[in-house]
């Protein structure tokens, strides 16, 4: 184990001379059963555009519209690219600056937040593969609950203000987009809020950090996963790398410069009742630039209890539709995925009900 002294991949890829990459990063030559590995080089697609600020408009006809977009893009694609939506740019290069400047304080001071309990409100890491312990990631991550609780590590000492002003902003575009689904599903704007006890929504705030690979083809930056929330706002750097799984292909997907990628996670397709699939993603890695991502996730208050939306099991003539998962509490979600040590792998599969 020549490198278990090191505690991120940040540091392993600033050792001088570094040509290749250890056995335990190579996940091509150990996941052959994963569709295509990383060394295929995917298509890039064009994901669905919304058009974020028709969503306030007064004419009718506009925000019925984009209401349609909404509903085909999450049913359609699980995935969609959100410009317009008022979030300053000098906001958004902001909190990519004080991620980096966090990823390169000590390693003694990161150590500090290290990860135990999915559960703990910050945590900092770099991350393997719980299913196949010996396989790394190239990726470390900062993740931190930011609603209805807000944490924030101490240093950088701006931190905490940037972080609360782009919580308040984000949580304001994920609730607006999150009423827009709603409507898109037949139910009121605010069914979901209320139903869901979005007031008390826990939010997470993930940095990922991804140095630049000498063998990016044989890494992988993070595994095939879904996001247990309910829709995930996400911002990269201007480095792609983000993969998505369309029509059982991966692809490469990549954002105007200044958008939000958004995609729907576990808890939407829970809600939905399977009509709108929390699709599969993964982050490739890169040999020239350092790739930052920046997630902030909308999910449900911990503790209420989550099951398909009820007026979505009535069918139009007033029949039966039967519920294809089993209601449970996002706090029993989260410390299902973690027991099972699926990690980041979709823990969908255990509340599915198979039908008789
Ligand atoms: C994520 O899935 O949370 C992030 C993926 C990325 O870095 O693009
Ligand atoms: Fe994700």
């Amino acid at each position: 184990q020549p490198y278990s002294n090191l505690s991120s991949v940040k540091q392993l890829a600033e050792s001088p001379g570094l040509n290749s990459i250890p056995s335990c990063y190579e996940y091509s030559n150990n996941h052959t059963d994963d569709q295509s590995t990383a060394s295929d080089d995917p298509d890039e697609v064009s994901i669905p555009v919304i058009d974020f600020s028709l969503l306030s408009s007064t004419n009718l006809d506009q925000r019925l519209k984009v209401v349609q977009e909404l509903g085909r893009a999450c049913q359609e694609w699980g995935f969609f690219m959100v410009v317009n939506h008022g979030i300053p740019e000098t906001l958004m290069k902001a909190i990519f600056d004080v991620s980096d400047e966090f990823f390169n304080l000590p390693e003694e001071e990161k150590i500090g937040y290290e990860t135990k309990h999915v559960l703990d409100p910050i945590r900092c890491g770099t991350s393997f593969n719980a299913s196949k312990e010996q396989i790394f990631f190239w990726r470390d991550f900062l993740k931190v609950f930011v609603h209805p609780e807000f944490h924030c590590p101490h240093n950088p000492k701006v931190f905490s203000d940037l972080l609360m002003d782009y919580v308040k902003r984000t949580r304001q575009m994920g609730r607006k987009l999150i009423g827009g689904i709603s409507q898109s599903l037949g139910l009121e704007e605010d069914y979901i809020e209320k139903l869901l006890d979005l007031e008390s929504g826990l939010l997470i705030f993930a940095a990922n950090y991804y140095p630049p690979c000498p063998q990016p083809k044989l890494a992988m930056g993070m595994p095939p996963h879904s996001d247990h929330s309910l829709l995930t706002l996400l911002l990269q750097n201007g480095v792609g790398g983000l993969q998505i799984q369309h029509k059982g292909k991966w692809v490469n997907v990549n954002a105007l410069p200044n958008s939000f990628l958004v995609n729907t996670g576990d808890h939407l397709e829970i809600l939905s009742n399977g009509k709108y699939k929390s699709v599969l993603h993964r982050a490739a890695v890169n040999s020239e630039m350092k790739r930052i991502s920046i997630a902030v996730t909308n999910g449900p208050s911990l503790d209420t209890n989550v099951g398909p939306a009820s007026p979505l099991l009535t069918d139009d003539h007033g029949n039966e539709i039967p519920a294809l998962y089993t209601p449970m509490t996002y706090r029993e979600y989260l410390e299902l995925q973690q027991v099972n040590k699926l990690d980041g792998k979709s823990c969908l599969d255990r509340v599915k009900i198979v039908p008789p």
